[in-house]
């Protein structure tokens, strides 16, 4: 019997190598890519119809641009209000609108190739004021606020906090009268354009 210590354990040198450790990791792996390809195929498409849908939010409506209204030979010499739609393209959501009505204006000849206009919008909360033929001035009906033809408050005790919102108007080719139509916050006593 011999006292020598066991000898170290030899290789195997006629058996493959034992890759069973390193084949889970390499599944994973692979697995890991595949989603990551397959997330990427999901996203972009989302991405592009993200921005699809949200860009009409992003662009600007026709808001503060000049819009034929009417001729000048529609409107009396006697320089009383008429009332006519602002048409324009309109901008809803996801959906274009052309020729849609956005508004209304008095329009008020004071002159042959004057034109003054006003916002039919009550300055007090957003009522529609109406004309008052018999008393010759304008009058909103929600809380009687009256105002003179010029758009001035007439009556002291009015609520509303301004007179009627004058815009611009441009006679063009001499007869065509175009106004820069906006619409302005309610409840200020001054003019502040609505975005
Ligand atoms: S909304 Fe016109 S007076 Fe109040």
């Amino acid at each position: 019997m011999s006292d020598s210590p066991p000898s170290d354990p030899q290789p195997d040198r006629g058996r493959p190598p034992d890759r069973s450790a390193s084949e889970p990791r390499r599944d994973f792996l692979k697995k890991a890519a595949a989603a990551g390809i397959g997330t990427a195929i999901v996203l972009v498409p989302v991405a592009a119809g993200l921005a699809t849908v949200f860009d009409p939010l992003r662009r600007k409506g026709s808001a503060g641009e000049k819009v034929f209204v009417t001729s000048l030979d529609s409107l009396p010499q006697d320089g009383l209000p008429q009332k006519f739609a602002i048409l324009a393209s309109r901008i809803d959501a996801w959906n274009s609108f052309p020729n849609a009505p956005v508004g209304a204006v008095y329009l008020r000849r004071t002159s042959d190739n004057q034109v003054e206009a006003l916002n039919v919008v009550c300055p007090h909360a957003g009522c529609f004021v109406d004309f008052r033929q018999e008393k010759k001035d304008f009058f909103c009906p929600c809380h009687n606020s009256s105002f003179s033809l010029d758009g001035k408050i007439a009556d002291r005790k009015s609520p509303a906090p301004r007179g009627l919102d004058g815009l611009e108007v441009e006679i063009r080719n001499e007869k065509e009268v175009w106004v820069k139509f906006q619409n302005f916050q309610t409840g200020h006593a001054r003019k502040i354009p609505v975005a």
